[in-house]
């Protein structure tokens, strides 16, 4: 779902996207490709991962390692990877996240691949939300973290660019992605009672 909702986004305002699976033939990613027009196309991982200048980790939390594994650390090497999964575990019921308080996921990905330029972004919202902000009727807040600054900056302009964003929120060093994990708890509360996915946080400063 977010995946097809990032990639065909991106084709529609002009970009080459080629969608990841864990087979070439995975019939969700082929009818993706086939309905996206000419500047889609499908693959493996690894195919994808070669292929972009940015990588997008759309992956369930519980499988992104194994994915990024398979999406092969030389096709990431130097890349910005804009990791937004949640790692998520409904196994017993009630959520819980796999990893949190001293540890994330992003940080758990960046330290796996070393050579990735890992940047958590985007994962505190539904992902029809992510691009296109504008379905709210007020500005709401995008957040970026990671240890390369210079990472940072560059998907802080691409959400800019490509999704609408208006001022993303730079809160620096992975560590960030500890908080904005945990958010999904609230998230899902919010989920609960408000009955609809189409809302997202406002941060209001003193002026
Ligand atoms: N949904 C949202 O609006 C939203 C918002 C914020 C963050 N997120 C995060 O974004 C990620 C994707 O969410 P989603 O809603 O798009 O989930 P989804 O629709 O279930 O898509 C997950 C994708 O992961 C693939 N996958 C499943 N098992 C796999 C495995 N063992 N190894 C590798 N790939 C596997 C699936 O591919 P197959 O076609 O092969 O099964 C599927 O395309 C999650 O981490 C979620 O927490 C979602």
């Amino acid at each position: 779902m977010v995946g097809r909702t990032i990639a065909t986004k991106l084709v529609s305002i002009g970009h080459e996207v080629r969608m990841g699976s864990r087979t070439a033939d995975n019939d969700t990613a082929v009818g993706w490709a086939a309905e996206a027009g000419a500047r889609a196309s499908n693959g493996t991982f690894a195919d994808a991962a070669a292929f972009g200048e940015v990588v997008f980790n759309c992956v369930s939390g519980r499988h992104t390692l194994a994915a990024l594994e398979s999406a092969g650390a030389q096709n990431l090497d130097g890349k910005v990877l804009v990791e937004l999964a949640n790692p998520l575990d409904f196994s017993t019921g009630a959520m819980k996240l796999t990893v949190a308080n001293t540890d994330s996921l992003a940080e758990r990905v960046q330290r796996a691949f070393p050579g990735a330029r890992v940047v958590k972004s985007l994962n505190t919202m539904n992902c029809d939300l992510m691009v296109d902000p504008t379905l709210l009727p007020e500005d709401t807040e995008v957040f970026v973290c990671g240890d390369d600054p210079g990472a940072r900056a560059q998907v802080s302009a691409w959400l800019q660019e490509w999704f609408g964003w208006r001022a993303p929120l730079d809160l620096g060093d992975l560590t960030a992605a500890r908080g904005l994990e945990a958010w999904l708890h609230l998230w899902l509360r919010l989920y609960g009672a408000l009955g609809t996915t189409r809302f997202n946080l406002k941060i209001v400063r003193a002026p």
